[in-house]
């Protein structure tokens, strides 16, 4: 069922019960941002499946979680220093390619939503949100994706570019004025740690119309601090456990 981000925050909203987000798939059971670890995700009734994306030296979008390759693959240095085709010949773990971004769109479309989280820091990709932005038009997935990033005049710049795109604001802290901060980005989903997370966040920015996505729950205390909190999302390294554990 092809269904907007959009939606499937209010529609989680409305039955009480925040979206379940796969963080790089489901890295606990199969190598991280890889097709194998998208699909077990989605097996897994993922609501959303996150995806980390780079540029190559020849301008593809890439997904892999780090700037540099030795730790997820058996290659070494930037990332940015090597074309796609290179890149496609390592190994991301148990024999999996490091996929290209509209590989993991066509996967999702139709099935979960698709967060997209842009690695501008510390490295900026010149154009990178132009060219994400022309992907997701010509492959009809606008509202099918967020983009968020810890670089928030990335997504001031994605909003400027697309309107009708859900954008997310990563955060570390605890912020002051996590409403303001939402607006200066032009921003709809706050997402912080879960540990930056507290009741009086969740409703400044409910009440600042935007949604509260949280980040990596993996264990009992990250899960009964959503349980109070009530954020609108959460993503996990861990859905086959924690899926069923904040549904419970
Ligand atoms: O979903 C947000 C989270 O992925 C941000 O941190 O380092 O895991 O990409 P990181
Ligand atoms: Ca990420």
């Amino acid at each position: 069922m092809t269904q907007s981000i959009h939606a499937r925050y209010e529609y989680a909203h409305d039955e009480g019960r925040p979206l379940l987000g796969g963080h790089r798939g489901n890295p606990a059971q199969h190598p991280e941002n890889t097709m194998r670890s998208f699909r077990s995700a989605i097996d897994l009734g993922c609501d959303l499946i996150e995806c980390d994306v780079h540029l190559s030296s020849d301008g593809r979008l890439v997904v892999i979680h780090d700037h540099t390759l030795d730790r997820t693959t058996n290659g070494q240095g930037l990332v940015r220093d090597m074309s796609a085709a290179d890149l496609r010949k390592l190994d991301a773990g148990e024999g999996e390619k490091i996929p290209l971004l509209h590989e993991v769109i066509e996967l999702a479309l139709g099935k979960v939503g698709l967060v997209i989280e842009i690695k501008q820091l510390p490295i900026v990709y010149e154009g990178l949100e132009e060219k994400l932005v022309n992907m997701l038009r010509q492959l009809g997935a606008v509202e099918e994706c967020a983009v968020i990033s810890f670089h928030h005049p990335a997504i001031r710049r994605l909003r400027d570019i697309e309107p009708r795109l859900q954008l997310g604001i990563l955060e570390g802290a605890r912020p002051i004025d996590p409403a303001r901060m939402l607006k200066e980005a032009g921003a709809d989903i706050f997402s912080p740690h879960w540990g930056a997370m507290d009741p009086e966040v969740v409703s400044q920015v409910h009440a600042a119309g935007g949604a509260v996505g949280v980040w990596t729950v993996d264990d009992d205390a990250a899960i009964a601090w959503c349980r109070y909190c009530r954020p609108d999302s959460v993503f996990t390294n861990r859905p086959a456990e924690v899926g069923p554990a904040l549904r419970g």
